[in-house]
């Protein structure tokens, strides 16, 4: 089995982990996972940063005075309780203050000493603290870091002892020439082929008069400076310096996932100190983009930090656990580029692709099984035009994961979840079930919508893990969990299954809360109103209007009523197991043929009416004018059935 070493940066471990570091962590945590599907044998890292000043600094003001360590073991497991509340499944979980990362450490430094690479200087010049870098006077802003407007960055004059890293310039240019796809996206690679040619300055790597880091080896007064030590944990992980017959095995690495304002540290010093020591460079970096706050960048002292924690349990749906947040950052983010997050538009997506879209297919699929063949499907016929949806989304999403566009590989999933929904609506099980001269073809819709979820959910398990293993066993699968493999995500036209009915897995948020902006002071009344105000104890309170369920509805079939000049007879999906019979006062404004395939709102709890020998269940919003016909009131047509309106 082919081997996949895939690493995250390691985090400063001087505040809590934020939306923005966790949406690192949960992308990367997704292409582990699909590697995983994939059939690789996979060893996935994440970790903590810990020898850096601001740490150091950050643990007295803890009370953690001369004891660093004991504040980094607290922050360790606040750390690894938020990457295990977002699933991520990581293998191992490295700190830079293990014994086994000091070995390796030292193992590099002395090896790029001993190549001739590291000399004694003095460095005198800027250095942000925050940034844990130097920096030249050409990089300030106004005398500033650009990324740490807020500090005056520290004027140092130390000894220092410089790593050559400009003897690497041309063996990079030709690296990143030879290896295309070293640094992903081509955005990042741009930007450090601009920095190579502009020329390639000798680097600090350590620093003196400091206690908290790794001693030098050849000047134990020193300490290897924190980003030398920090690029190093990859190599650690894997037994540098410790376990040379493991490290041959998984190194070089296959893939670093790292934010873009750190791509210069893994792509030109990590490859020249490996290069330095004679170890080869890893074979793939992604600088993904930046998480947002309602378009802020995310800060804790901006006010605009989110916990990861509460969007692992959301208040609109608590239960729900990490998927829903998973499949946001994942979905809604071109992967590379940067991507906002904010309370109201995952709210959103939550309710349009989980409660509405697949959670209500499931749901759907699994109580027309239970109704009509009490719980059992079974294949009949080879499947029909979603058994090529399936192929082209598997082929889709294969082709996008492996580029790393999850966001595509998702959408190509969704391509199937969307047609599914479409067959179900257009196959009419409902119908189909009134006579038992279709019984055959009742069977092949049923095992085909139920495959369609299937291989969707095999799809999707990598972003939303335990949801997915929840839909397989809903739909029976006969494969779930970690023994899935991409081979799985193939149409199989064998096998009975039994289905498993449940409560809904994504029930809809219901708005809890709505901003009502107090009128302004009443204006004069204008000398003939075309309509009075509604007197005021006519209106009706928020908490009234909520009583009303308006949905978005498709239009599947439309009848005129042959005693009735008003009203016309109306079949629409409203994104339930069944579509619903509406009789609708519409006849004057509109043909029956007109009205298939539109895209309305009804209200969708109004109690069942008896008219005209039939019962109507739910009304139609249409407006008319006086004397005018009626026209309905028209919703997007990319709204799924279902969608609240309100
Ligand atoms: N300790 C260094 C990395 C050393 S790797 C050998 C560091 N730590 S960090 O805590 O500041 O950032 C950790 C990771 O989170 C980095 O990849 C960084 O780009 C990423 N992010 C920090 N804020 C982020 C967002 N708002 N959005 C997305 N990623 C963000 O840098």
């Amino acid at each position: 089995m082919s081997r996949y070493y895939l690493t995250t940066a390691i985090d400063y471990v001087n505040s809590r982990p934020h939306l923005g570091t966790a949406y690192e962590k949960v992308t990367a945590d997704v292409i582990a996972r699909y590697k995983r599907l994939a059939g690789f044998d996979v060893h996935f890292l994440m970790g903590n940063d810990e020898h850096s000043q601001n740490v150091f600094k950050k643990a007295s003001e803890e009370g953690f005075h001369n004891q660093p360590v004991a504040y980094c073991d607290r922050m360790e497991e606040e750390f690894t309780s938020v990457w295990k509340a977002l699933h991520c499944s990581y293998d191992d979980f490295i700190r830079t203050t293990q014994p086994r990362h000091k070995a390796a450490v030292q193992k590099l430094a002395q090896a790029a000493f001993d190549a001739g690479d590291i000399y004694e200087g003095v460095y005198e010049g800027w250095y942000c603290v925050s940034c844990e870098a130097f920096k030249p006077e050409k990089d300030l802003v106004d005398g500033k870091c650009p990324v740490h407007p807020t500090l005056t960055p520290e004027w140092i004059r130390e000894k220092n002892f410089f790593f050559r890293l400009s003897k690497y310039r041309d063996r990079l240019i030709k690296h990143f020439e030879a290896h295309p796809s070293f640094l992903e996206p081509e955005i990042r690679r741009n930007e450090i082929l601009r920095l190579l040619d502009s020329g390639l300055e000798d680097i600090s790597m350590s620093r003196a008069g400091q206690s908290w880091g790794v001693p030098l080896p050849f000047d134990p007064d020193s300490v290897v400076y924190v980003w030398f030590d920090a690029l190093i944990n990859y190599a650690t992980a894997v037994g540098y310096g410790t376990d040379d017959a493991r490290f041959a095995q998984w190194w070089p690495a296959d893939l670093h996932v790292i934010g873009k304002d750190i791509t210069r540290f893994h792509t030109v010093f990590w490859p020249a100190m490996l290069w330095s020591a004679g170890v080869e460079a890893p074979r793939q970096v992604f600088g993904h983009g930046w998480l947002h706050y309602g378009g802020q960048r995310m800060s804790k002292s901006l006010g605009t930090s989110v916990d990861p924690m509460d969007a692992a349990a959301p208040k609109f749906a608590p239960d729900a656990g990490p998927d829903p947040i998973r499949l946001y950052l994942t979905k809604e983010i071109s992967y590379g580029s940067d991507g906002d997050f904010t309370w109201e538009r995952f709210e959103e997506r939550y309710n349009v692709d989980l409660a509405n879209n697949l959670g209500n297919l499931v749901s759907r699929v699994v109580s027309m099984a239970d109704k009509y063949r009490s719980g059992r499907v079974a294949p009949a016929g080879d499947g029909g035009r979603l058994a090529g949806v399936a192929a082209a989304s598997l082929e889709r999403y294969r082709t996008a994961m492996d580029a790393f566009a999850l966001h595509e590989g998702v959408a190509a999933a969704y391509q199937l979840v969307d047609a599914a929904n479409v067959f179900i609506a257009d196959s009419a099980p409902w119908k189909l079930a009134k006579d038992p001269a279709n019984a055959a073809r009742l069977d092949a819709v049923l095992f085909e919508a139920a495959e369609a979820v299937r291989v969707a959910a095999v799809l999707l398990r990598p972003v939303m893990p335990s949801s997915c293993d929840e839909i397989l066993r809903r739909i029976g699968a006969p494969v779930t969990g970690a023994a899935l493999r991409l081979d799985h995500a193939r149409w199989q036209s064998a096998g009975d299954r039994a289905t498993v009915q449940g409560p809904p897995m994504w029930p809809r948020s219901e708005p809890k809360e709505i901003t009502v902006t107090e009128p302004a002071a009443p204006a004069p009344a204008p000398e003939a109103a075309a309509a009075p105000a509604p007197a005021a104890d006519a209106r009706i309170g928020i908490e009234d209007f909520l009583k009303v369920e308006l949905k978005v509805a498709k239009v599947r079939e439309a009848t005129a009523m042959p005693k009735s000049k008003k009203l016309i007879r109306l079949l629409v999906d409203v994104g339930e197991a069944e579509p619903r019979t509406i009789l609708a006062g519409i006849a004057e404004g509109y043909q029956p043929e007109q009205l298939v395939g539109k895209t309305i709102v009804i209200v969708a709890n109004l109690k069942p009416r008896p008219m005209m020998g039939t019962e109507s269940n739910g009304m139609v919003l249409a407006a008319s004018g006086p004397g005018q016909p009626p026209i309905l009131v028209a919703a997007d047509d990319s709204l799924p059935p279902g969608t609240r309106v309100g």
